[in-house]
């Protein structure tokens, strides 16, 4: 049986092992954004944040203030724009929703949000060099290899920090399944593969007990919907902006699996876009698949596993869109 002061050794030790695996402090870049402003808010409760930094062109400061009379633990400090360099001291995982949201394609939005990402990319690898970096800013598919460029420039890449967040793709995916079988979303777990626009998005329908079920024109119908699911909402916010909500939530629940495997905690995986060796032989240098997570960001990145013809199909789609979107984003940067 414990003694008194075993158990209380014990108890002192997890509360030290928790606090001590706790310190994280994430800055959010675009934070008085559509998205921004929700994902801060979420980013506040989540428990292995300590500390949360804001910074926005515009805004950042009374987003702060506003998130930061949420009753959770962490501190928050918010930074206008002309204190990007503050905002990355000591920072351990930069999120990154700054740009513009497309109107109508991802690719529209290529040079505005191009110049945004390798100018913070460019400020993290001077400030906070070995900081973990989830880029939210479409298109993903280049943005990510801009980012990839700018921190190689510097001499601080390691591929293992630097995450195109996909998880929109896996939460739609999960969803849409649930409304088609009827099944609950506890169940409906999809692994999307690929890159994160239209046709380069591969969900891998097989791999689910559910999705296995759905084929002819009902899973034509649900892949084409995971593949555009962000056009429902461009379409119904009248062009006006795309996925804020949903999006906010999914950045989140990434940032959140990815701190889990900084923690230190095993088995950690989820679908990210980043540098792979996949189908690195085909000319594709980045890819989305799942990813374990552990202290240094990418731990190992699991293969695809069997797929179906028709998997196979959307996969030899993907290839070569995705493959041209890279080859845009490094000839930005070249
Ligand atoms: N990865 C995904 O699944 C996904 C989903 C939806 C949207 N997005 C993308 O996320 C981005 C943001 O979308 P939104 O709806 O929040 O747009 P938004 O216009 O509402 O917000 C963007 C914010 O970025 C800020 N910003 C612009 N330049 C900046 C800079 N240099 N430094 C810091 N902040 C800067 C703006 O001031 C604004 O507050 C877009 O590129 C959009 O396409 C990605």
């Amino acid at each position: 049986m414990f003694s008194r002061s075993a158990a209380r050794t014990v108890s002192h030790a997890r509360q030290f092992s928790s606090s001590a695996a706790r310190q994280h402090k994430v800055a959010v870049l675009g934070a008085g954004g559509g998205i921004g402003q929700p994902l801060s808010m979420l980013l506040k409760l989540d428990k292995n944040v300590t500390s949360l930094s804001l910074y926005d062109i515009r805004g950042a400061p009374g987003v702060a203030a506003d998130v930061s009379h949420i009753d959770a633990d962490s501190t928050v400090k918010g930074y206008a724009a002309d204190k990007l360099d503050e905002a990355l001291e000591g920072v351990k995982v930069v999120v990154i929703p700054a740009g513009v949201p497309r109107k109508m394609s991802r690719d529209d939005l290529f040079n505005t949000n191009a110049s945004i990402v390798r100018d913070l990319a460019a400020a993290v690898a001077r400030v906070a060099p070995e900081a973990h970096l989830l880029i939210i800013s479409n298109p993903v598919n280049s943005t990510v290899p801009i980012v990839s460029e700018v921190l190689k420039a510097a001499g601080v890449y390691d591929p293992r920090r630097v995450f195109g967040v996909t998880t929109l793709d896996v939460v739609r995916a999960r969803r849409f399944l649930s409304e088609v079988t009827g099944a609950p979303t506890a169940e409906t777990g999809v692994t999307v593969v690929g890159g994160h626009s239209g046709s380069t998005i591969v969900p891998l329908l097989s791999h689910n007990a559910h999705g296995k079920g759905v084929s002819g024109a009902a899973y034509d119908a649900l892949v084409h919907r995971i593949q555009f699911g962000g056009d429902e909402v461009v379409q119904a916010k009248d062009g006006a902006g795309s996925a804020t909500l949903s999006m906010a939530y999914a950045g989140a629940k990434f940032a959140s699996t990815l701190l889990r495997g900084l923690n230190g905690e095993k088995g950690v995986v989820a679908p990210s876009f980043v540098k792979s060796d996949l189908f690195a032989d085909q000319g594709v240098e980045y890819f989305s698949s799942n990813v374990e997570l552990g202290p240094n960001g990418v731990e190992k990145i699991h293969p695809l596993g069997p797929l179906t013809a028709s998997e196979e199909k959307l996969l030899a789609a993907c290839l070569p869109d995705l493959k041209k979107n890279i080859e845009k984003g490094k000839a930005f940067v070249a």
